[in-house]
């Protein structure tokens, strides 16, 4: 089918947002280009991409921080007119010991995609910030303009210096257009179980870890303190559908390419609305799956935010997008993703 959509460039779509997102843009007419440089992802998410939509994206292996890579795929496909930036080192701990990775990887990618979108008539950048920007909040539900915390970790700093970078270089005339959307606490997979979460590795998030150890791969949950100042003592946050997050990138794409707002930067929170305590997801994944998951409650983790959720009425108002997946049916997801991979015997 011939497409009459632009060519859309997905920085990190082989990763867990990343490919949701390709999926979806793929399924609305958009041809892609993903780049990634497969260090927290494998090649194999192609196939699952190619399953559900029929479609295999081109692809490129490389690092966004290697500007020489980045110019001859810009040389190559000189069709793309958006960037969907996801390409980014994501987990808070591993930040802590190797902050230099974190600054280099997030820091540099963005600046090279800028950089380079002028000389390649690119018309906007969506970029992958993080409610981590609101660090503990005063006030829940958080808004855009509840204010922006001190970052607690070398991974916060980047999504918020980030965001800075990118309203310094369109203040400063940049050609072309940037939509930041913060993303809440991002969970499931594709209802078609092609397409999941796979972290390498120990898992750092919370579901990961619940459905590889109801699978059995790991003995116990460790639940990280149940004495926070929340009505069940677990830390609160707004769990959201990986596939209601995705649609979201396509309107976004769609309002920068068709210049719906005359806005330059555009901030949206991407969450539900609703905050669910971790015994609440828990108790969600068990009476979604049947499946007991054994866990202990251990200390706190050390940076761990107590309670956050968003006010998403911004973009339910504007965008005209709304999270709508229930809870239930966004872990049944993860747990068939997680049993697609036995069946494969990838885990
Ligand atoms: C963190 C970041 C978020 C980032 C995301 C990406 C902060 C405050 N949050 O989210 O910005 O986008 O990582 O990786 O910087 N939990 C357990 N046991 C586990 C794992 C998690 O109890 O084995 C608990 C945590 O204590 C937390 C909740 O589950 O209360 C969610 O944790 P996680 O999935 O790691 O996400 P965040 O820390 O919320």
């Amino acid at each position: 089918m011939a497409s009459k959509k632009e060519r859309i460039l997905v920085t990190g779509g082989t990763g867990y947002i990343g490919s949701h997102t390709v999926v979806e843009l793929q399924q609305a007419g958009y041809p892609v280009v993903i780049i990634d440089d497969l260090s927290n992802s494998n090649i194999d998410v192609l196939d699952g991409i190619e399953r559900i939509t029929g479609i295999r994206p081109d692809f490129v292996e490389a690092s966004c921080t290697d500007i020489e890579a980045l110019s001859k795929l810009f040389a190559d496909y000189p069709d793309i007119r958006g960037i969907i930036n996801f390409a980014a080192s994501k987990a808070v701990g591993e930040s802590m010991q190797k902050p230099i990775l974190y600054y280099r990887n997030n820091l540099n990618t963005l600046m090279n995609l800028l950089e380079l979108m002028t000389p390649n008539n690119v018309k906007g950048i969506v970029f992958s910030s993080s409610c981590t920007v609101y660090g503990e909040p005063d006030v829940n539900p958080v808004t855009e303009q509840s204010p922006i915390k001190k970052a607690t970790s070398p991974y916060g700093n980047t999504k918020q210096i980030s965001e800075e970078i990118i309203t310094d270089v369109i203040n400063a005339g940049a050609p072309f257009k940037s939509i930041i959307l913060r993303y809440f606490n991002p969970v499931g997979a594709h209802p078609s179980a092609e397409i999941g979460e796979l972290p390498n590795g120990v898992p750092q998030n919370l579901i990961p870890y619940v459905t590889q150890t109801a699978i059995g791969i790991r003995k116990e949950l460790s639940v990280f303190g149940n004495d926070y100042n929340t009505p069940d003592g677990y830390c609160i946050r707004d769990f959201i559908n990986v596939v209601d997050l995705a649609k979201a990138h396509v309107i976004a794409v769609e309002r920068m390419l068709t210049d719906k707002s005359d806005a330059k930067i555009e901030i949206f929170n991407l969450g539900t609305g609703n905050g669910l305590s971790v015994k609440e997801l828990l108790d969600s994944f068990e009476r979604a799956t049947g499946v007991k998951v054994p866990y202990k409650v251990v200390g706190r983790r050390a940076g761990d935010i107590e309670k956050v959720w968003a006010d998403p009425s911004y973009a339910n108002n504007v965008l005209g997008w709304k999270a709508e997946t229930p809870i239930d049916d966004t872990m049944r997801s993860a747990w068939a993703w997680q049993k697609k991979l036995r069946e494969r015997g990838i885990m």
